[in-house]
Order: structure tokens, then C-alpha cells, then sequence
């Protein structure tokens, strides 16, 4: 019964933590909010219309991809008015074709938050959509798009693939994306965007995630014309046309079953193999899952919504709860006086799947969400500290969480529950780590 209700609590502090995380972005985006229309817009009310009611959420109001959900999302929404676009048919650096961004926004970019508009958007719509976006850039008036020329395609088969594999090694296709193309063996594991957002080299082996499409010729689009704006490289000139076609029908024989066409025995193959690929490299398992899970509320960041690197997991970030109180969330690093560091590993689990401190005092049950680590299995749990061990000390001393004053709980508890007032909350950094980092 506790337990469930603890449960209870926790799914409605994590909606309603969510809903504040997106007033904190907003208030905390001084361009977001700025009313200033876009100037070309009185030519272009069609493109403008859709603009304003299917894209903004996103992209913001103009067009820098700064728009109220933008702080949540990884990859970034795409800044128009840079003019770069990831998945074209024109040459590397090149801005891309009218059909190369209607194909985009008609197709989403998978393994994004960038949805796919087709149902939504076609014919003149579509044309108005593209005409707006690419209005944003004064690139589009300054240059033409230089497309590029594709060669007829080497018609996969064995020899081919096994040509392709060739190239992969000797475009050393692997410093990024793994001997297997899973990442095994990269060496360049910390990749950054142009807009300095981390980013991360695809799964050749998870073709569905791609986002310019997994045909060959999808495929070899992408490495002979580079993903501009990203580390992904254009090829052109490093190997000839018919290499650059077996290396597109290797890639496409790297692809692995997803998991939906598996059948039972399938699964349990596959996920016995990521446990024990997991059980190999704790650290490896351990910084996905920190990564994924406790960076977002662990960490400085900067006005614009970003995480700072040199507060990454530095701790920082202010939980204001009313009537709860305020939790401002620790320093996770190794340093011995403000981090871990001192902890025992027994200390860290105990805290974070049991919500007990070191000092013995209980967390609540939010904003740290321990009582989801605690349904982990203990593998994963033993990986996270794993990992944190090895993140390097940063000194930030964070306040411990102050238990709430009783009265103004009380009081606050009855303006929720009988007087049913909505009690504000907040979410914002702890002090300004911009200046500090500088
Ligand atoms: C839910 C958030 C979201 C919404 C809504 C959204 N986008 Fe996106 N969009 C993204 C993200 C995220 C990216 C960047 C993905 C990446 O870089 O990998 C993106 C990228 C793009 C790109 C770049 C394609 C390329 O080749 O680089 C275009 C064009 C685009 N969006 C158009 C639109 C249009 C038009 C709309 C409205 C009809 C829209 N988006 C609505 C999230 C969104
Ligand atoms: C310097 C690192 C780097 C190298 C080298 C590199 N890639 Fe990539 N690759 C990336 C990154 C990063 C992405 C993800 C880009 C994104 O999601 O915006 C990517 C994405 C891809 C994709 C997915 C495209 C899509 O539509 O989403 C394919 C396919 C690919 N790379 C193939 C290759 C091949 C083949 C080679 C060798 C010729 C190669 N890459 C070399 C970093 C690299
Ligand atoms: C939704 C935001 C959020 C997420 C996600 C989150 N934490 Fe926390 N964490 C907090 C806050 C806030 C505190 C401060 C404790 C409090 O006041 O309740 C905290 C406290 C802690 C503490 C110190 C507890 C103590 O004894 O004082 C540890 C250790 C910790 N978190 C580890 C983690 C780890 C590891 C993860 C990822 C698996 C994680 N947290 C994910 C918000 C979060």
C-alpha cells in the first residue's frame, strides 16, 4: 500500500516536473519570448500560418531552434537561420534543394524529435512550409544549391559488401562508428555538433534510426555529402565512385532485426547478449545510463538551457516545491569534499534506491527519483557508481535538502488539497555557472 502510493506521488511529481521544466526553459530564454515577427513575413502568410502552429513548440518563434521544448531535446532542434542542413543531395557545406527539405519535413528525422509531417503537410502546404523555413536564412538569396552528381549504383551482392567492408577500413569509417559498426572500438567517443551540443555517432546497425532513410542510395548520400553541421564528414574524393557504393551496400548489411520482428526466442538471445555486453564494461553500461538519467537534473546550466561541461554532474539545480520545500540536486562527482568522492559505494546505493542519506535522514520520494533507480536491476545500479567514480572531481558545494517547515507544509497541503489552489513550482540553477565557469 505504501508503496503504491509512493508510486502515485511520484507519477504525478514526475508529470508535474516535467510541465515546470518547460515554464523554466521558457522563462529562462530571453530571445524565446521576444515578440519580433519575421520580417518576411507579410510575403509568406501560408508558410507563416503552419510556421506558428506546427513548428515553434520546436524551432521558436524565429527560427534559432530555441523554442520552449528545445532545452528538453537531444539532438537540438535545427537553427534556420544557420542555413546548414544535415540530409541533401548538394555537395558538403552547400545549402540544400527545395526537395530536400520538403523530403525531410514530409519523412521526420528518425531517432530525433523532429516528427514526420507527411500526413499533416503536402502540396501547396508543403511548398509554403519550405519556402518559409528556408526565408529564415539570408543564405538562401545569396546561393544556389550545387547538387551533387550521383553515379549509377553498384547493385548489391556479396563481393560488393565484401569490397565495402574494404573501404569501411580504409575510410576508417570505424574511428567513429565502431569496428562493428555498433561503436566497438571507437576512438572518437566524445563527438560535438556545430552548435556545440553533444552528439552521438549513429548505430550502423539500427538502419530505422537513420535520418536521411536507410537505402543504399540514402546511405551513400550521407558519406559522400557529409551531414553538415555535425562531425560526420563528406567523402568525395577519398574513395571512388564505385568503392563509395559498396561501402553504402556494406552498411546496409551491417542491419540487425529490430526488436519488434523477433520472435520470443529471438529476444531472449538478444537481450541475454547486451547483458553480458553490459557485464563486460560496467563503466561503458554505467555512463549511458548516468548519461541518460541523472545528467538533466545533476549538472549547471548555462542561461540559454544548456548543460554547462564544467559543471556536468556538478550538481546544482534547484527543485522549488511548495509546499515540499526546495531540493537542490548534489554534486555527483568525485570531489571529497563537495561530491561522492567520501561516500562508500554502499552510501551511494543506499541513497540512490532507497532515498536514505548519509546521515540517515529519508528523502522524499521526489524530485530524486530513487524509488525508479530502486525497480533497476542491481547490475545497473552497481554500473552507475561504477561510472561516477571515474567522472572527475569538480568542487560545487550545493546545499543538503532542507526538510520543509512544518506549518507552512500544513498550510500548503490544505491550500492544495481543500482549497484546491495550484501551488507554483520551479526548476532553475542554483547560481550563475556561466560566470563561474568563465
Ligand atoms: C517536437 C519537436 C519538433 C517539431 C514540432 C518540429 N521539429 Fe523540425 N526538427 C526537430 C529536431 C529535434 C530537429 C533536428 C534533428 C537533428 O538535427 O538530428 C529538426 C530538424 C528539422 C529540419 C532539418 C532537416 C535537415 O536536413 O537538417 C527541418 C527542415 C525541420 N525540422 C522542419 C520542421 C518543420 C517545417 C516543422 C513544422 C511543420 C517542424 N520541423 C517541427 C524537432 C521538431
Ligand atoms: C568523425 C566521426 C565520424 C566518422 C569518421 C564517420 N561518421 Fe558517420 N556519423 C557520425 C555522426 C556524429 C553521425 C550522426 C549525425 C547525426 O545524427 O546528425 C553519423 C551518422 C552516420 C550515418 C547515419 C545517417 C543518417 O541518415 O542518420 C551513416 C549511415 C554513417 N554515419 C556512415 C558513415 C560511414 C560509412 C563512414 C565512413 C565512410 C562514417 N559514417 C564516418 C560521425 C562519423
Ligand atoms: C528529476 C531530477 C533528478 C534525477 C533524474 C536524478 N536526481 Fe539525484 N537528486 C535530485 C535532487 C533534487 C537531489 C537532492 C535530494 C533531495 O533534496 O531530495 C538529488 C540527490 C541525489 C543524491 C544525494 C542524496 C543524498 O543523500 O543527499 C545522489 C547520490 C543522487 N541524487 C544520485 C542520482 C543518480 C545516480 C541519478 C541517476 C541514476 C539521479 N540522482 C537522478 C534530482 C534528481
Amino acid at each position: 500500500m505504501r508503496r503504491l502510493l509512493i508510486y502515485f506521488l511520484f507519477g504525478i511529481t514526475g508529470t508535474v516536473a516535467v510541465f515546470f521544466l518547460f515554464i523554466w526553459t521558457g522563462t529562462l530564454n530571453p530571445l524565446h519570448s521576444s515578440p519580433n515577427a519575421h520580417e518576411k513575413s507579410a510575403a509568406l502568410p501560408l508558410g507563416k500560418a503552419i510556421y506558428e502552429a506546427k513548428c515553434t513548440t520546436c524551432h521558436g518563434d524565429d527560427g534559432k531552434g530555441d523554442g520552449r521544448a528545445a532545452a528538453l531535446l537531444n539532438p537540438k532542434p535545427r537553427d534556420f537561420t544557420s542555413g546548414m542542413y544535415k540530409i541533401r543531395t548538394t555537395e558538403s557545406g552547400s545549402i540544400p534543394t527545395d526537395e530536400d527539405l520538403a523530403r525531410a519535413i514530409t519523412n521526420g528525422l528518425h531517432g530525433s524529435a523532429m516528427p514526420d509531417w507527411g500526413p499533416f503537410l503536402s502540396g501547396d502546404s508543403l511548398k509554403a512550409i519550405v519556402a518559409y523555413i528556408k526565408s529564415f536564412s539570408p543564405r538562401f538569396e545569396q546561393e544556389k544549391p550545387r547538387v551533387a552528381h550521383i553515379s549509377a549504383p553498384v547493385p548489391s551482392s556479396p563481393p560488393s559488401t565484401a569490397d565495402g567492408k574494404r573501404v569501411y577500413a580504409k575510410l576508417q569509417c570505424a574511428s567513429c562508428h565502431g569496428t562493428d559498426g555498433k561503436g566497438t572500438g571507437a576512438t572518437a567517443t566524445e563527438l560535438f555538433d556545430d552548435w556545440g551540443d553533444d552528439i552521438v555517432a549513429a548505430n550502423l546497425t539500427e538502419p530505422w534510426t537513420f535520418k536521411g532513410g536507410s537505402t543504399a542510395r540514402d546511405i551513400y548520400l550521407r558519406f559522400r555529402t557529409g551531414m553538415n553541421g555535425t562531425p560526420m564528414p563528406s567523402y568525395l574524393g577519398s574513395a571512388s565512385e564505385k568503392e563509395m557504393w559498396d561501402l553504402a551496400n556494406y552498411v546496409v548489411s551491417l542491419a540487425r532485426k529490430p526488436v519488434w520482428a523477433m520472435d520470443a526466442e529471438a529476444l531472449k538471445t538478444f537481450y541475454a547478449a547486451a547483458d553480458a555486453e553490459a557485464k563486460k564494461n560496467p563503466v561503458q553500461r554505467g555512463k549511458y545510463l548516468v548519461e541518460a538519467q541523472c545528467v538533466g537534473c545533476h549538472s549547471g546550466y548555462s542561461a540559454d538551457g544548456k548543460v554547462l561541461p564544467e559543471f556536468k554532474l556538478a550538481g546544482g539545480l534547484v527543485f522549488d516545491l511548495y509546499p515540499f520545500g526546495k531540493f537542490t540536486s548534489f554534486n555527483l562527482t568525485s570531489d571529497k569534499e563537495t561530491g561522492l568522492g567520501n561516500w562508500t559505494d554502499e552510501e551511494i546505493k543506499r541513497a540512490i534506491t532507497q532515498g536514505i542519506q548519509r546521515d540517515g535522514s529519508r528523502l522524499l520520494p521526489f524530485p530524486m527519483p530513487w524509488t525508479s533507480i530502486a525497480q533497476m536491476p542491481d547490475d545497473d545500479v552497481n554500473a552507475i557508481i561504477a561510472y561516477l567514480r571515474t567522472v572527475p572531481p569538480i568542487h560545487n558545494k550545493v546545499p543538503m535538502p532542507g526538510k520543509p517547515n512544518f506549518f507552512s507544509y500544513m498550510w500548503g497541503k490544505f491550500e492544495m488539497l481543500i482549497l484546491k489552489k495550484q501551488t507554483p513550482g520551479y526548476i532553475y540553477p542554483m547560481k550563475d555557472f556561466t560566470k563561474e565557469a568563465e
